[in-house]
């Protein structure tokens, strides 16, 4: 690709935008979110299903293409729960700490207890919907083991919870943004987003 493509972010949350900025860098040039663009309910039963469902309202709704990620965390003793439902694992309008509750309330359940019984992997996919409907998609991974109990104030959601593999044991909720990033699920989709837009 020769020129940059222009991109309408589908994410409102600075923190998100700023960081898909950094990834894209100069291959892309990233608009914010228009205001008057409700919010898509994301029902899909799968991640590229929601990026998907929010990239299209956006790029239906500006006529530019239009860039949208959906995570997930994919718990091994859980049958991969809580998956395209991390969000809301807990119940709706619950908090990141609720979903967290959970998660270390289920493996107890389960009986998971040992490192080789909570293997689990952070899951994004990044996708483009195109105006004419083509679309860009890449998927990015990281594979982990979830904590005993919560450690670290940084990130969101269950950082506090993932040790990431190959680390030296630290959860993402313990690195700072540029170390979590190097390794996490959304910076490896969104390089790979990158290298494709630019093929
Ligand atoms: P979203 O698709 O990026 O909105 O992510 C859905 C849910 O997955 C969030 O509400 C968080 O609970 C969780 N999540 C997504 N990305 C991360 C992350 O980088 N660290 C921890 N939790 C995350």
């Amino acid at each position: 690709m020769s020129e940059r493509a222009v991109l309408v972010c589908a994410s409102a949350n600075p923190d998100k935008v700023a960081e898909i900025a950094t990834i894209l860098g100069d291959a892309v040039s990233l608009l914010p979110r228009p205001d008057d663009v409700p919010d898509v309910e994301e029902d899909a039963p799968t991640l590229v299903g929601n990026a998907r469902l929010k990239a299209a309202a956006i790029c239906d709704a500006t006529g530019k293409p239009a860039v949208a990620d959906d995570t997930g965390l994919e718990v091994d003793a859980l049958g991969g729960d809580p998956g395209v439902r991390s969000a809301r694992y807990a119940g709706e309008g619950v908090t990141y700490a609720d979903n967290v509750a959970k998660l270390l309330a289920e493996l107890e359940r389960a009986g998971a207890t040992t490192p080789a019984e909570r293997t689990a992997r952070f899951r994004t996919v990044a996708l483009v919907k195109w105006p004419g409907g083509r679309e860009t998609v890449a998927e990015g991974v990281v594979e982990g083991v979830i904590a005993p109990a919560p450690a670290g104030a940084a990130g969101f959601g269950y950082d506090p919870v993932f040790v990431p593999d190959g680390g030296d044991g630290r959860t993402f909720a313990e690195m700072s943004a540029d170390e979590k990033h190097a390794i996490s699920h959304r910076g490896r989709a969104f390089r790979a987003l990158r290298a494709a837009i630019e093929a």
